[in-house]
């Protein structure tokens, strides 16, 4: 999966990122105040508006149950890697991976529903389903996933943990969205925030959305993409 992403360029320049977001934190604002709760904040009304519309967070996507199903189809094959934590150049710190192509009955039911809302129908689809299990301290790095290998649309199931996940203008780093993935939501991203954001998993130190320490456990994304067009 590492031809899968380009990290960004503006990666190692961590401490200018930090010092960027405390200027930027009073700027955040709600996507919709009406609606409880928010999963959508940014650094300005306009970018939210503009972007809101090729983000999508579905919360409870997935039951218990369902993430029971794919713990027990998941969890025996990951068992038996280790989490990869001292590759200083990858995009991802803490981290164990697999691909899937065959689902029993009850996961292949879900990943089919979850095709149905990310793709149009009738769009070719990578094949292979994506799994990445990070542990409680692992993090995935801003980074753009590769255009060569993947198209518009990148939808995700987060299980076991909620966790944020942060865009950043690739090349204006000032305009940036914050998403709330909560445990068994469902992510997705499209066109401008797939191909003009870098997207990233905070780490647990860093992991607060609109002003909100939120504790990172132990997380598996299910991730689904298609080709490029
Ligand atoms: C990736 C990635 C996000 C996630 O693997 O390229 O961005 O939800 N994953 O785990
Ligand atoms: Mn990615």
């Amino acid at each position: 999966m590492k031809l899968m992403r380009i990290t960004a360029k503006h990666v190692q320049s961590r401490y200018f990122n930090k010092s960027l977001r405390r200027y930027l934190g009073s700027s955040c604002v709600d996507l919709t105040a009406a609606e409880v709760p928010t999963l959508v904040v940014g650094s300005s009304r306009e970018l939210v508006r503009r972007l809101g519309s090729q983000v999508e967070v579905r919360t409870a996507f997935i039951t218990e149950e369902e993430e029971g199903a794919f713990l027990r189809e998941l969890e025996p094959g990951l068992k038996k890697k280790r989490y990869e934590f001292d590759h200083w150049d990858d995009a991802i710190h803490g981290y164990r991976e697999t691909e899937r192509t065959t689902w029993g009955p009850a996961c292949q039911n879900i990943l089919n529903r979850v095709r149905s809302v990310a793709f149009e129908a009738g769009s070719s689809l990578l094949g292979p389903v994506h799994v990445l299990d990070l542990d409680k301290a692992g993090y995935i790095k801003p980074h753009i996933d590769s255009v060569k290998f993947c198209g518009s649309t990148i939808t995700g199931l987060s299980l076991l943990s909620d966790c944020v996940m942060r865009l950043v203008k690739d090349d204006a780093p000032s305009e940036w969205l914050d998403l709330l993935l909560p445990r068994r939501s469902l992510y997705i991203l499209r066109n401008q925030a797939r191909y003009d954001f870098t997207h990233e998993i905070l780490k647990d130190e860093e992991s607060v959305f609109n002003g909100q320490k939120v504790p990172r456990q132990r997380r598996i994304s299910v991730i689904c993409r298609n080709l490029p067009g």
